[in-house]
């Protein structure tokens, strides 16, 4: 990653030293819902035996937090809901595939640079980035897809979106996954679409999306 430094991903096989074979699925779970690994901070310390009491309210600390405090109870990790694939398309599925599992709009937005968290208005359009093949000179931005006359789903009907998703790949290096978005079903790419419908028009016209850097 350039100054940054360099990653690498892991290995994801069952090997028990240096894959994720040691890791139970309950920490797999753990790790791919809420970004907590199994070797967590507290896990690694030295273990001290020590014995801690009980603590108990007094009277004042009790009525505090009867009466006057907001409960305080745990909250259950905030994921998405999973929305299962229908007979027909739904909006709701579009919502659940185009923003948690296909990640659309993801990359169809502009990102905040803090957090890597998309900044911009969801769909409108995402900001250039190098291209990361051969084309090192050439530049990717992915284009806007609200239903706005300069967004893909104002331009183009619910067919010929779903003709374009099935064409696949034009420019060998875009990093959108078209060969994954192939084997979608057509009622899940109708409901992508109708969500997209759904955004709040965006006015951004990206222009080429493939093009000489600068
Ligand atoms: C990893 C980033 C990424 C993801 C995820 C992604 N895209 Fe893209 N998308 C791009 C980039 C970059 C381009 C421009 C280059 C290209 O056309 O391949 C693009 C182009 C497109 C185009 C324009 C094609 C054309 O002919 O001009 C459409 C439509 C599109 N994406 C829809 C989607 C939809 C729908 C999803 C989710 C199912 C999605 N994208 C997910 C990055 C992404």
């Amino acid at each position: 990653m350039g100054p940054l430094g360099t990653r690498y991903a892991r290995n994801l096989t069952p090997d028990r030293e240096t894959g994720i074979g040691a890791q139970t699925d309950a920490q797999l779970a753990r790790a791919l819902r809420t970004g907590v690994m199994h070797d967590t901070y507290l896990r690694s310390l030295e273990p001290i035996r020590n014995p801690v009491p009980r603590g108990e309210w007094a009277l004042f600390g009790k009525l505090l937090f009867t009466y006057a405090l907001p409960r305080l109870t745990p909250r259950p990790v905030d994921g998405p809901p999973a929305v299962p694939a229908g007979d027909s398309p739904t909006i709701e599925r579009g919502a659940y595939l185009a923003k948690h599992v296909a990640l659309c709009l993801r990359c169809h937005a502009a990102v905040n640079p803090r957090g890597f968290d998309p900044g911009g208005p969801p769909g409108g359009g995402g900001l250039p980035g190098p291209s990361h093949g051969e084309d090192r000179d050439m530049e990717f931005v992915a284009p806007n897809l609200s239903s706005h006359t300069t967004g893909y789903t104002g331009r183009v009907s619910e067919d010929e979106f779903v003709q374009r998703l099935r064409a696949g790949r034009i420019h060998a290096s875009s990093l959108m996954p078209w060969e994954s978005f192939a084997a979608t079903s057509e009622v899940d790419l109708r409901s992508i679409y109708r969500y997209l419908k759904t955004l709040p028009p965006v006015d951004n016209d990206v222009g080429p999306t493939y093009r000489k850097r600068g």
